[in-house]
């Protein structure tokens, strides 16, 4: 028998209790817009949600950034979209509704979950700004993670990849140490 079994004692928690109540509050307000008209499907921002969250997460890690404000972004960064069921220009549009939305996080969940610092919700807005011109690449190294983990996530989907988008996803991939054949 291999003495390679798995250690059962160990057991191991990501902190990241911000994190998950944004992500339980981005999807409390999908539901409760279930039934609006949508440029896009209910279930692929359903989808969306998370599993942004978490490639956005990954690839945080792999690029040094702070993975767990990444992963916030990933979550709530088409907020306007879960809010109006609009597409265009939802990055403008959303970023005033996610430095609320953060701001009223902090006042009512701060204290249980952890505070997001001004710098922080700065960032997250920025990014959720920008995220919208994928075309564009900048030296900002947030928002331009925000870009390709949002591109990847499309491409995973099976959603309709342009050029810039397939150009950031597998940038992403390589980034995570994979490449576009590994996946196809
Ligand atoms: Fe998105």
């Amino acid at each position: 028998m291999s003495d390679k079994q798995p250690n059962s004692n160990v057991s191991v928690i990501l902190q990241n209790s911000r994190l998950e109540k944004i992500q339980s509050l981005v999807l409390e307000e999908l539901e409760a817009k279930r039934d609006i008209s949508r440029d896009q499907p209910f279930s692929w921002s359903l989808k969306h949600v998370i599993s942004c969250s978490q490639i956005c997460k990954l690839l945080a890690a792999a690029r040094g950034l702070d993975s767990e404000i990444a992963g916030i972004a990933g979550a709530i960064h088409d907020l306007a979209i879960i809010r109006t069921g609009r597409f265009e220009k939802h990055g403008p549009v959303g970023a005033p509704m996610v430095a609320e939305f953060l701001q009223n996080y902090n006042i009512e969940f701060g204290n249980e979950c952890g505070n997001i610092s001004q710098e922080q919700i700065d960032k997250i807005v920025q990014a959720t700004q920008n995220h919208t011109y994928k075309t564009e690449f900048t030296e900002n190294e947030f928002d331009e993670l925000i870009k390709d983990a949002d591109s990847l996530d499309r491409f995973l989907h099976g959603k309709e990849t342009y050029d810039f988008y397939y150009t950031r996803s597998e940038k992403a991939l390589t980034d995570i140490g994979l490449r576009i054949k590994d996946i196809i």
